[in-house]
């Protein structure tokens, strides 16, 4: 009984080509592997992700909470066509990237989180996800929608991505923005960096161990500064209040 009921829970995959990994080096100087992360490993990245749901700053909370359910739903057979890619430097998890197939003609891009900042390591993630969507599993165009200002300025600006407004996102059902072939095309030559094949001994070493991010983002401090730098991103208001609770904290 239970076996046949977990027949029908479980969606049938529609065959995808897989990844091809490729490496890139960042400003920094380090190399970069981006590779495909399959259904065993998934564990290794909910815990690397789990503490960003506490991270208000950038969004962080919603996006990590909408993929840790995305990596289980994954993990569990609960997730149709979705494919997960993870960013290594030196076996350090700096990114994630998944989406999924919708039809064998049309992407959607589910999310991008980066586990390192300042390096555009998640630039290089969501570049390779479109690449992936594009050139591997021949999409004509991908569905996306932004969580975050950053967000917006690194997908809809960048690639100046066409409105698809009349179409709800899966995520939220808010209206979708696409990625054309045409779009992807021209941004090839500007966004789109990385080289195959990965030498072997750096490949080996993000497929040996999915290691813990070094340096990721963490909960401010004061609980309320990331509320308040969502409407006043150089902080200059919580800059004042503190000067001015100092200054009542001497006159006392
Ligand atoms: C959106 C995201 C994937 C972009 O990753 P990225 O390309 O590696 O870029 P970063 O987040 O490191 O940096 C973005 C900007 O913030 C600045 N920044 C913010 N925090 C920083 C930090 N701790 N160190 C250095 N730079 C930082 C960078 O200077 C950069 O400015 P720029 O756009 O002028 O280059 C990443 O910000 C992220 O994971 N955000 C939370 C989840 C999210 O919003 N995902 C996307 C949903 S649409």
């Amino acid at each position: 009984m239970s076996v046949d009921l977990e027949k029908i829970l479980r969606p049938v995959e529609s065959p995808m080509a897989p990844y091809e990994p490729k490496y890139m080096m960042l400003a920094s100087g380090e190399p970069v592997v981006v590779r495909q992360v399959f259904r065993d490993e998934i564990p290794d990245l909910l815990k690397h992700v789990e503490p960003l749901i506490h991270v208000e700053r950038d969004y962080y909370d919603v996006v990590a909470a909408r993929v840790y359910a995305e990596l289980i739903g994954y993990y569990t057979h609960r997730f149709q066509d979705q494919y997960v890619l993870a960013l290594q430097v030196d076996g350090e998890l700096a990114a994630i990237v998944n989406g999924r197939q919708v039809t064998p003609k049309l992407g959607l891009s589910l999310h991008t989180l980066a586990l390192r900042r300042g390096l555009r390591i998640g630039a290089h993630g969501f570049a390779a996800k479109m690449e992936y969507h594009i050139d591997a599993l021949g999409h004509d165009e991908v569905l996306i929608v932004a969580e975050s200002p950053i967000g917006f300025r690194r997908w809809m600006i960048e690639y100046k991505l066409e409105k698809r407004f009349d179409i709800p996102h899966e995520l939220g059902g808010v209206p979708s923005w696409a990625l054309t072939r045409e779009l992807f095309d021209r941004a090839r030559s500007s966004l789109v960096v990385g080289r195959r094949p990965v030498p072997p001994e750096l490949l080996e070493k993000a497929l040996e161990k999915i290691l813990p991010p070094s340096d990721p983002p963490t909960p401010p401090l004061d609980p309320l500064a990331a509320t308040r730098a969502l409407y006043d991103p150089t902080a200059t208001a919580l800059v004042a209040q503190r000067w001015e609770m100092e200054k009542g904290a001497q006159d006392a």
